[in-house]
């Protein structure tokens, strides 16, 4: 049945572009149901004008007179919502792809749409964030799109089986290029990323950041750690300078670690010594039973995040 129905369709939006933008009578003598990459004419130099008509745009249902299986799939995804846009540049299909008025009356000229796949990424990211920049202002400034890794490296936007549209979910997706960062989520103690308890943007936006390592930031720019380690965020009236000075990893590695509690030392007594190596041999750290020798610092120092209670840390 669909055979059947399109190719009156084909024909007849054809004919109406053919004639909205005025080409040569002769071209319309051409058979429109068998698509053709018909040569370049006097008509290509249009392409270039310096702002698209609304007559240009054709929107997706016509595209999908050719192009079925795509707008099937698409219409199932968020951007189906572009059609609810008044802008017919911003509209279904020819939002990412442009005017396609052009390409309908060539038969599907491959010549006059836009084809991301032909571009280059900075070109396709811009595409995108001409709707997204509101939602990512830092991509420019990213390390990946730096490195030209663009949104279609990490997006599938016709169809997707993954939440956001994503090409495949997290942390598959990431391990595909940052195979160097998986061994530290197989050490003993992790965060527990492949468990799927908590995915690599709870920590990273990979749309870019204002910090090193597209690390996220809370509002007032500490590290997204104390997002989910709440009891580590102060603020406390005797604060460890180290932990505001330093931050969280002054003393951790986020990833995993041969430490259970995902220190950046193998041991806690080495770790604190590298700041407090003055400390240890003097009063009450040198004396037999009690001494730091024997006992880790942190049995005495409890609140080793900072404390309301004691300069110490004690309790
Ligand atoms: C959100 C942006 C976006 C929208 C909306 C969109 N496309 Fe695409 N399209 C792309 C990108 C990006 C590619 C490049 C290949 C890829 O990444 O899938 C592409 C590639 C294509 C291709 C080349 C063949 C292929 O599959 O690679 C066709 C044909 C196409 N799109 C048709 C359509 C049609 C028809 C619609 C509307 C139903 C549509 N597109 C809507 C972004 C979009
Ligand atoms: C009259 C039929 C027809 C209509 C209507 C049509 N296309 Fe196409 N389109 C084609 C054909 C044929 C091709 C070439 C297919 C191929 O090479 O596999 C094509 C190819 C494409 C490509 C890939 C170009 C490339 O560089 O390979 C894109 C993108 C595309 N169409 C988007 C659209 C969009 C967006 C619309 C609606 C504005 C649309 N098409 C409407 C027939 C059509
Ligand atoms: C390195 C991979 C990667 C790249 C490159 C990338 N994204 Fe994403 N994107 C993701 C992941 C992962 C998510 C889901 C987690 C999140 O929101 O950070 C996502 C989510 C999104 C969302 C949904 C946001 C939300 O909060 O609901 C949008 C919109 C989006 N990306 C658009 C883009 C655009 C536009 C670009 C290019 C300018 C881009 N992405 C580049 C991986 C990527
Ligand atoms: C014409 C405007 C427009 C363009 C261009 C556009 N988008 Fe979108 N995008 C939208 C809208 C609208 C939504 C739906 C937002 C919502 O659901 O609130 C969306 C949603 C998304 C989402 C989130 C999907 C989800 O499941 O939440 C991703 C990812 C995304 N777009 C990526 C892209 C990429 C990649 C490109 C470029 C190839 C692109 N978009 C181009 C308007 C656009
Ligand atoms: C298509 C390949 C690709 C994919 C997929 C990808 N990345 Fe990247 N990523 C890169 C490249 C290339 C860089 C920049 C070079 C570098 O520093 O390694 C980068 C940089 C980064 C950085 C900054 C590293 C630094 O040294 O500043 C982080 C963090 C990151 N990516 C996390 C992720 C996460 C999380 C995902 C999955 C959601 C992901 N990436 C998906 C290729 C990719
Ligand atoms: C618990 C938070 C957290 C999670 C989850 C997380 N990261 Fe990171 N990641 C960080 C922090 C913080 C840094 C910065 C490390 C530094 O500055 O020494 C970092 C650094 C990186 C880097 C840069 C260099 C390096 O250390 O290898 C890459 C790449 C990276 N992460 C990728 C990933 C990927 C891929 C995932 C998911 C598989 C992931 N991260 C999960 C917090 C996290
Ligand atoms: C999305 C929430 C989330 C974020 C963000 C997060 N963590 Fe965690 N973290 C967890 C969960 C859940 C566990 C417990 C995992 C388990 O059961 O093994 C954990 C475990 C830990 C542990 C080991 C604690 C123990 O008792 O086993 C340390 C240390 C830690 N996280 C530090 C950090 C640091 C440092 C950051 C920032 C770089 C960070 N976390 C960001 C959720 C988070
Ligand atoms: C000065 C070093 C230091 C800094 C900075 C630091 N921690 Fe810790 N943290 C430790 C030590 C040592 C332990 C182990 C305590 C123990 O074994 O009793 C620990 C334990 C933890 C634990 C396990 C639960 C607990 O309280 O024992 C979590 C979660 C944690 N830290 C998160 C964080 C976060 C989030 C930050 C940043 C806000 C941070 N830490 C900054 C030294 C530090
Ligand atoms: C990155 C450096 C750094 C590391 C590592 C560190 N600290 Fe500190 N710590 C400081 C600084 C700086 C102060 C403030 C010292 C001052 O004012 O003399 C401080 C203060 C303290 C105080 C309170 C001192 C006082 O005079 O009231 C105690 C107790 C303490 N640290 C214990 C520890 C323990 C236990 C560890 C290991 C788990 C540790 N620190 C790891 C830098 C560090
Ligand atoms: C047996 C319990 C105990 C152990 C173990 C211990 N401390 Fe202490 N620490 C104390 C007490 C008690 C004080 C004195 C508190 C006061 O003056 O109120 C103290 C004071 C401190 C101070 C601040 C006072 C000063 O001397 O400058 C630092 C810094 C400190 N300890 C670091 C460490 C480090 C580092 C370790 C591990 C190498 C450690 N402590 C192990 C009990 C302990």
């Amino acid at each position: 049945m669909p055979a059947d129905s399109r190719i009156p369709r084909v024909l007849l939006f054809s004919v109406l572009f053919l004639f909205a933008v005025g080409c040569a009578a002769g071209q319309g003598q051409a058979s429109q149901q068998t698509p053709v990459k018909s040569a370049p004419s006097a008509s290509a130099s249009a392409t270039s004008a310096p702002s698209p008509e609304a007559s240009q745009y054709v929107g997706a249902e016509t595209c999908k007179t050719c192009h079925e299986d795509i707008y099937n799939a698409w219409q199932k995804t968020p951007h189906w919502k572009t059609t609810l846009n008044k802008e017919p540049s911003h509209q279904g299909c020819e939002g990412c792809h442009g005017p396609g008025a052009e390409h309908v009356a060539g038969g599907g000229d491959v010549t006059k749409i836009f084809n991301p796949a032909k571009h280059s990424a900075k070109e396709v990211d811009a595409k995108c964030l001409t709707c997204h920049a509101d939602a990512h202002p830092n991509f420019d400034r990213s390390p990946h799109a730096r490195a030209n890794v663009g949104c279609i490296s990490c997006h599938s936007v016709h169809q997707s089986k993954e939440e956001k549209l994503l090409k495949a979910s997290q942390p598959a997706l990431c391990f595909q290029c940052h195979a160097d960062t998986k061994p530290a989520f197989n050490m003993p103690f992790h965060h527990k990323v492949n468990e799927g308890l908590i995915t690599c943007s709870d920590c990273h936006d990979v749309h870019g950041t204002f910090l090193a390592n597209n690390v996220k930031s809370t509002a007032d720019q500490n590290a997204i750690c104390t997002k989910c380690h709440t009891e580590t965020r102060g603020p406390f009236v005797y604060e460890h300078v180290a932990v505001k000075a330093e931050g969280c990893l002054g003393c951790h590695t986020p990833h995993g670690s041969q430490n259970a509690r995902l220190l950046n030392m193998p041991a806690i007594a080495p770790l604190c010594n590298q700041c407090h190596s003055g400390v240890a041999n003097n009063t009450v750290h040198g004396m037999g039973a009690g001494s730091s020798e024997t006992i880790t610092c942190t049995n005495c120092h409890t609140y080793i995040h900072g404390s309301n209670m004691n300069a110490a840390f004690l309790r």
